[in-house]
Formats: structure tokens, sequence, C-alpha cells
């Protein structure tokens, strides 16, 4: 297939060049209708923000252009089947687990996966059996599950029907995904992977191999994150024996819009094609900028650059302030310089550098200069690794999801949880693995954790009771 076509792209193009009457939806009637002062802005957008008119085809069943769009991004991908999802990933994973999952069936999960993994197996009424991943001292932040662990999980729970997993995560940490794939198919395990953060990995050298080349069951890629795609465009790419196509195709027509975004979707048609025709010599130019700009990093007296203990993806690069200030607080610096970085932790910063083309340029000299500037060399500190938690590596829930559904719920003070079943995420920041999540029970040492914890000033996700040493709790 020619991987240069864009045909979602050229339909959209002709039909905008029609210069049409639109007396169809949407109401802003090709931005013939729009609020004057913001309409220069939106103009070229609203041009081609378009519904299922004639020629343009339907992203619940296609059969021209979108068609022939998600065609070239299976073929890129070497899969059986490409969808284009215009809710994000988040869409993708619920989709993936809806149609794998049945109630009751139990399935491994990564247990800081993210929410809409938690929420897709709430709405199916599976029986998740969480494993923790590992932690990274150096980085002070959760790695990948090992299949050490997978083993042990599967040996206590041999009827799982399927292990989820997060590849890479948030920093660009991957983990041996080939021996975990295998091992689960060996034991007809159906593998399902958040990629989320991974569209532009790939088959060729300088960037991890994706999980589609890896052959996990399920992949769902959020190209909008490393991708030049729009917000929200994302990819969900099928290549399996043991999960039913069908389902796949029926989940993602009732979960996702009737009208689905076009400038969303011709976006996705474009970063297919920017990816697949990404030459050798615009990665090694990239590579090369991204050495570059680590090497300015690297002396910096009062920044420490991080690595990948082996491999990771180099479009992530994490640093740490060698000072007294937090990640968060750099993260503040370097706003007040007009840089804005993609998260903060306690610890760490992490950018995002973009698969740049030969002879592109990115202004890398900014945030060296605003690092240089803004941060004294002050007091140094050693990372101290004090909000560190021992998670259980295996667990489940006592209480199952439809269980909670039917329960009330009350606040109670931590002194009086135990023996209790939680009804929130409890996530401390460090590490983000959660330490209980609904369902779970409240046990003596969750406790006592949780008490560490707060005393070591550790942030918690959404942790209003925390702080206050309460907890919600489901009623008996
Ligand atoms: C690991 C992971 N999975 C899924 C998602 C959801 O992706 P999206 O924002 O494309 O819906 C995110 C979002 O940050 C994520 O970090």
């Amino acid at each position: 297939m020619n991987q240069k076509n864009t045909p979602l792209y050229d339909a959209l193009i002709k039909h905008k060049n029609k210069k049409s009457i639109s007396f169809h939806v949407p109401g802003h009637k090709n931005g013939m209708v729009f609020l004057k002062d913001s309409h220069s802005l939106f103009q070229s957008i609203l041009d081609v923000d378009v519904t299922e008119l004639s020629g343009l085809d339907d992203l619940h069943s296609p059969s021209e252009a979108i068609q022939e769009a998600e065609a070239l991004l299976a073929n890129y991908f070497q899969v059986k089947k490409s969808f284009f999802l215009v809710n994000g990933s988040t869409v993708g994973n619920l989709a993936m687990i809806l149609a794998t999952v049945t109630e009751g069936e139990e399935v491994l999960v990564q247990r800081n996966c993210h929410k809409s993994i938690m929420n897709g197996l709430s709405l199916v009424g599976a029986k998740p059996v969480f494993i923790a991943p590992e932690f990274d001292t150096d980085w002070q932040v959760a790695g990948g599950i090992t299949i050490k662990s997978i083993q042990e999980a599967v040996k206590k729970h041999p009827r799982v029907k399927a292990l989820i997993v997060t590849y890479p995560n948030y920093y660009g940490m991957v983990t041996n995904l080939k021996e975990i794939i295998s091992y689960c198919h060996e034991h007809k395990i159906i593998v399902l992977v958040d990629e989320a953060h991974g569209a532009h990995f790939s088959r060729r050298k300088g960037l991890p191999m994706s999980a589609t080349a890896l052959g996990a069951d399920v992949v769902v890629q959020s190209a909008h994150k490393t991708l030049p795609a729009m917000t929200m465009g994302s990819y969900l790419h099928y290549n399996s024996e043991m999960v039913d196509l069908d389902r796949i195709k029926i989940y993602l027509r009732m979960l996702q819009s009737s009208s689905p975004s076009y400038p969303i979707m011709a976006s996705l048609d474009l970063a297919r094609k920017y990816i697949a025709t990404y030459e050798e010599k615009d990665l090694q130019y990239t590579l090369h900028f991204i050495f570059e700009f680590r090497e300015k990093l690297n002396k910096i007296p009062s920044i420490k650059l991080l690595s990948y203990k082996d491999e990771g993806d180099p479009l992530k690069i994490t640093i740490q302030s060698k000072t007294a200030i937090t990640g968060f607080e750099l993260q503040s610096k370097l706003e007040e310089y007009g840089i804005y970085t993609e998260l903060a932790d306690e610890f760490n910063v992490l950018f995002i550098f973009p698969l740049l083309k030969c002879g592109d340029f990115y202004p890398i000299e900014e945030v060296v200069y605003a690092l240089k500037d803004g941060i004294e060399e002050e007091e140094r500190i050693s990372i101290s690794s004090q909000g560190l938690t021992e998670g259980t590596c295996i667990s489940t829930l006592e209480m199952t999801y439809k269980e909670q559904q039917q329960k009330a719920v009350e606040i109670v003070p931590l002194s009086e949880a135990k023996g209790r079943v939680c009804a929130e995420s409890i996530i401390p920041y460090p590490p983000g693995i959660p330490l209980l999540l609904p369902g779970e029970l409240i046990r003596n040492d969750n406790i006592k954790q949780i008490h560490h914890l707060l005393e070591a000033g550790s942030r918690f996700q959404g942790g209003e009771n925390i702080k206050l040493q309460k907890i919600k709790v489901f009623d008996n």
C-alpha cells in the first residue's frame, strides 16, 4: 500500500473545495455562523468540521475514505485491523476490555494502570488480580510489571482470561513485553496493551518495539500524545486469534460519538502518513538533536538528567533538581520562562520531545538558559526515598464491582477503618502505585503506611479525606 496516500484528508479537502452550501449539522455552517471575535482563529478548522456527507464515509460503518485510511494504518502496523478513535485511548481501553472480558472473569492488571482500565473492569464486572509494578529508586517512579510476578499470579489464578499492561509508562520506561506476551500466549491468556504513550514505537532501530510488533492481541495508542495528531485522536489495533473482532466493533460503536470529529479523524490519517514516511535519516536527526539536548542538560550543575537502565523511549527526557526545590517547583520555574513541560512529580520534570524531520528546528537553548538562569546553585540535597511504599505484589478485591455499586459509602476516621472495605483510590505520590483501591480490604499495615506517608509529607491523588486522617469505606 502507498503510505504517502491520505484518503480521508483528501476527501475532506475535496469537499471543502466545493464551497458547498450547508443545510446540515454542525450549527456553525462551515464557519459562516460563529462569534465574530473568535472567528479568525477557528475558521480554517470550521471549514473541515463537517459531518457524514456524501464522499466522507462513516466511522461506524466505513466503506470509502475512512475504510481506506484505517487499512493504511493497519498495513503500517502490520496488524489484522486498525481503528481510528475520536475519544482518546480512554475509549480504546474501555472497548478492548468490554470486548474481551465478561462478568466474573479474572484478569491480571498492572496495579498502577490508567483509570480508564479500572473503569473498564468495573463496567464489565471483572475480577481483577492486581500486580504491583517495580519501583525505580533512582527515578522515584513506578516502572512495569515483571515476568516473575506474572508467573506467580498465574500460578495462584490459573483461570485468568487476560493480562492488561501499560507499555511504556509515562516516563518512557519499557518492560520485557516480548517475554510476557509469549508466556501469556503459551497459557492461552489474552494480552491487552495500553500503549497510550507509544504510538511512535515501531519495528525500527532507535525506538522501542511497538506492542503490535511484539504480538499483543489488542493495542491502544494515543496518536495525539507523541505523533502529530489532534488531541483525542487515537488508534486501536487488533491482531488476535483469541479476541472476537466483532465485539470490538460493537463496543466502539456503543462508546464513541455518532458525530465523530472530521478534523480529528483527518489528523489521524495525516499522523499515520507522518510516521509511515518517517525516514531513517529523520530519526537519526531527531536522536542527534536529543543527544545534544541531553549533553547540554548534563552540563548544568543544578540538574540531574536521568537515564534508562536498559532501553526506553528517547523522546522522553526526565530531569531532577539537585537543589532543594521539588519537581513541582522546578516545573513552575520553567513556566516563568514560558516553557511548559508534560508533567512534574515530587522529584521529576518530564519533557516530551517531538519526532522532527531532517532540518527541523526545536528551541532547546531556551530550556538550557532557563535552567541555568532560574535555579540557583543553592543547598544541594540528595534525593530521598522516604515516600516509598511496600505494596503487596498480587492482590484481589474483597468486594465485587457489582456489590460496590449497591452499597452506600461513609467516611470514617483512619483509626476505625481496619477491616472495612475501601471505597476510594488512595494513591500516594511517590510512588504513584495505588496503596488501596475501591473494593479492597483495609488492613492494619495499610493504615500504618498511610500514617507514615502523611508524616513524610507524601501527596495523595484526590486524597482530601486522607489529609484529615479519614477514609471513604463501604457500609457493612
Ligand atoms: C497510560 C495511559 N493510558 C491511557 C490514557 C488515556 O489516554 P487519552 O488521553 O488518549 O484518552 C492515558 C492518559 O494520560 C495514559 O497515561
